[in-house]
Formats: structure tokens, C-alpha cells, sequence
């Protein structure tokens, strides 16, 4: 498919997000079981129910755009998918994999920002309905408090 228009790229990137946040809901599975303390555990589990509202309001935004909820898969997910499965399970020592898993999911909700922001730029410009933008930014807000939380768990861990 060749994208000639904004509304093209909008909708690619809706799908690409869309199809991430499918995909984030089993990775951050996988992150909470390699996590070694509860407290990293408790970061990814407690992010899954903000996920799976993420997901419901992605699905509206299709409907209220007349559009068929399509996902389409980016080699950033696959290969963040892939980093996790290839790295994580090497680290024996509790406190390091702690990190690692960390850290992947800090990759991971800044890359859904960028794909958010990148999709509220677009939104602006088309003439889309404003829930659509109030969702956007809902789903980019509540990507941006998971980060906060895991750059306070890291600034935690280095102060201790
Ligand atoms: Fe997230």
C-alpha cells in the first residue's frame, strides 16, 4: 500500500499502535514472571489494566472513524519482543534481570509516546472527531505515568 495522505498515515499509525498494545499485554506478562522482586512484579501487573483500557479505547477510535480495528505489525515490536525473549532469560542474577526488565519496559512505553504523539500531531491537522484526540491524549498520559514509575524505581535502586 502506497500512503499518499496524512489520513493514510494516521490510520497506518493507529494500526501499528494498536497492534503494539495487543502485544505489550504479553510482554509485560513475560516481564512481570522474569521480575525477581515483588515491586517490579507489582510495575508490570499493575500497568496491564491500563493496557487493556488502552486497547477498548483504540477500538472506539476505529468505530468513531468508520474504520475496520486492523492491526499491523512493526519489526520495533517484533524486535522488542525478540530483546526481551533473547536477553532477559540469561541474567541469573536477581537484581540485574530486575533491570533488564525495567529497562524493556521503559523502551517499550517510550515507544508507545512516540507512536502517540506522533498520531496527536496527525490528529490535529485532519479533521477528526475530538474524542478521538481526547483518547489519544488519555492513552499517552497514562503511557507517560508507567515510565515515571519505572524511572523512580531506578532512581530508588541507585539511591539505596
Ligand atoms: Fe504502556
Amino acid at each position: 500500500m502506497s500512503i499518499t495522505t496524512k489520513q493514510e498515515m494516521f490510520e497506518r499509525e493507529l494500526q501499528k499502535l494498536y497492534h503494539a498494545e495487543i502485544e505489550i499485554l504479553d510482554l509485560h506478562s513475560d516481564l512481570a514472571t522474569a521480575a525477581a522482586s515483588d515491586e517490579v512484579r507489582e510495575i508490570f501487573d499493575g500497568h496491564e489494566t491500563d493496557t487493556v483500557e488502552q486497547i477498548d479505547r483504540i477500538e472506539v477510535m476505529f468505530e468513531e472513524l468508520d474504520l475496520e480495528p486492523r492491526e499491523r505489525g512493526s519489526p520495533i515490536m517484533e524486535g522488542l519482543l525478540a530483546e526481551k525473549d533473547e536477553f532477559i532469560a540469561e541474567v541469573a542474577d536477581d537484581d540485574l534481570r530486575d533491570l533488564d526488565a525495567i529497562s524493556i519496559g521503559m523502551i517499550n512505553e517510550r515507544l508507545e509516546i512516540t507512536l502517540l504523539d506522533r498520531l496527536i500531531m496527525l490528529a490535529d491537522e485532519l479533521d477528526v472527531p475530538s474524542s478521538v484526540v481526547e483518547y489519544l491524549k488519555k492513552n499517552r498520559d497514562e503511557a507517560q505515568v508507567a515510565l515515571s514509575r519505572m524511572q523512580q524505581f531506578l532512581e530508588e535502586r541507585r539511591s539505596r
